[in-house]
C-alpha cells in the first residue's frame, strides 16, 4: 500500500484525478471502477475540467460503481445513479449505456444476479476509486462477522446511516439497505485509489495505518492486500 499524503481535499483530489486521467489516456478504452459520496466529488471535477479542456475523450471509457441505496428511483438526487449522472456522467462525452449502476429496486435477489454477471462480463477494472466509511466500511461492506466476495443486498450500519443522513431531509429518509459489490469484485482491479478527507475519517485511518491484522470488523484493513493500492490522504484524516 503506498500512502499519499495530501495537504488538503483540493490537493488529495488532484493527485487522485491525476491518477484516473493518466489511465485514461494511456488506455482510451479504459474500465473504471467508481464511487459515490463526498469524497470523490473533486476527482470528479477535475476530471470535467480535463475533459472541458480537450485533455481527456470518455468516449470509449466503461464504468462500474460500488453501490446504491435499495428502493430509490434512479431519478431521485438521492441516487447513486443520479449522482454519477450528475457529477460526471452528463458532463462528459461517456456512453451512458457503458456505465453501470446497480438496479436496486423490485426483485433484489434477481438485481444482485444481474450485477454479479455484468461484473464477470466488465472484467479487471484498470482503476477502482474507493472512499471510507467512518467505521471502516469500503463500498458498502460494513463491519461484520462475515465479508461478501460478491455483490450483495447490505444493512447499512446505524453509524453509516447518520453519517449519509446530512444528504437527507432527516435520518428517516436515508435507506436502510444498499446492493453492494463484495470484496472480491471491489478488488479486481489492477490499481486502487482509497481516499479519505476530513476530520470524521481519522480514527479509520489511523487504525489502517496501525493495524497488523486482517479483520473483517475493520473492512478498510483488506486494501492492504492489493498489490497496487494506493492511499490518499488529507491532513485531516491523517493527523486528526
Ligand atoms: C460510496 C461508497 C461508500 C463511501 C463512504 C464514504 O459509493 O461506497 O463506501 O465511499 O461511505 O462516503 P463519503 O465520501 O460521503 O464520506
Amino acid at each position: 500500500m503506498k500512502l499519499v499524503l495530501c495537504k488538503n481535499y483540493e490537493e488529495l483530489s488532484k493527485k487522485a484525478s491525476d491518477i484516473v486521467a493518466t489511465i485514461i489516456r494511456d488506455n482510451p478504452n479504459a474500465k473504471l471502477g467508481l464511487a459515490t459520496g463526498s469524497t470523490p466529488i473533486g476527482l470528479y471535477q477535475n476530471l470535467v475540467k480535463e475533459y472541458n479542456d480537450g485533455k481527456l475523450d470518455f468516449k470509449n471509457v466503461k464504468t462500474v460503481n460500488l453501490d446504491e441505496y435499495v428502493g430509490i428511483d434512479a431519478k431521485n438526487t438521492q441516487s447513486y445513479r443520479y449522482f454519477m449522472d450528475f457529477n460526471l456522467f452528463d458532463r462528459v462525452n461517456i456512453d451512458k449505456n457503458n456505465t453501470n449502476v446497480p438496479f436496486a429496486q423490485g426483485n433484489l435477489e434477481e438485481s444482485v444476479k444481474d450485477y454479479d454477471k455484468l461484473l464477470e462480463d466488465f472484467g479487471q477494472r484498470d482503476v477502482q476509486v474507493m472512499g471510507i466509511g467512518a467505521n471502516g466500511h469500503i463500498a458498502f461492506n460494513e463491519p461484520d462477522t462475515k465479508l461478501n466476495m460478491h455483490t450483495s443486498i447490505v444493512d447499512l450500519t446505524e453509524e453509516t446511516i447518520i453519517a449519509n443522513s446530512r444528504f437527507f431531509d432527516s435520518k428517516e429518509d436515508v435507506p436502510k439497505k444498499a446492493i453492494s459489490m463484495g470484496l472480491a469484485d471491489a478488488f479486481n482491479c489492477k490499481t486502487l485509489v482509497v481516499l479519505a478527507s476530513g476530520l470524521s475519517k481519522h480514527d479509520a485511518v489511523e487504525k489502517l495505518l496501525n493495524t497488523t491484522k486482517i479483520d473483517t470488523q475493520f473492512p478498510l484493513s483488506f486494501i492492504t492486500l492489493h498489490p497496487n493500492c494506493y492511499l490518499i490522504v488529507d491532513e485531516e484524516a491523517y493527523k486528526g
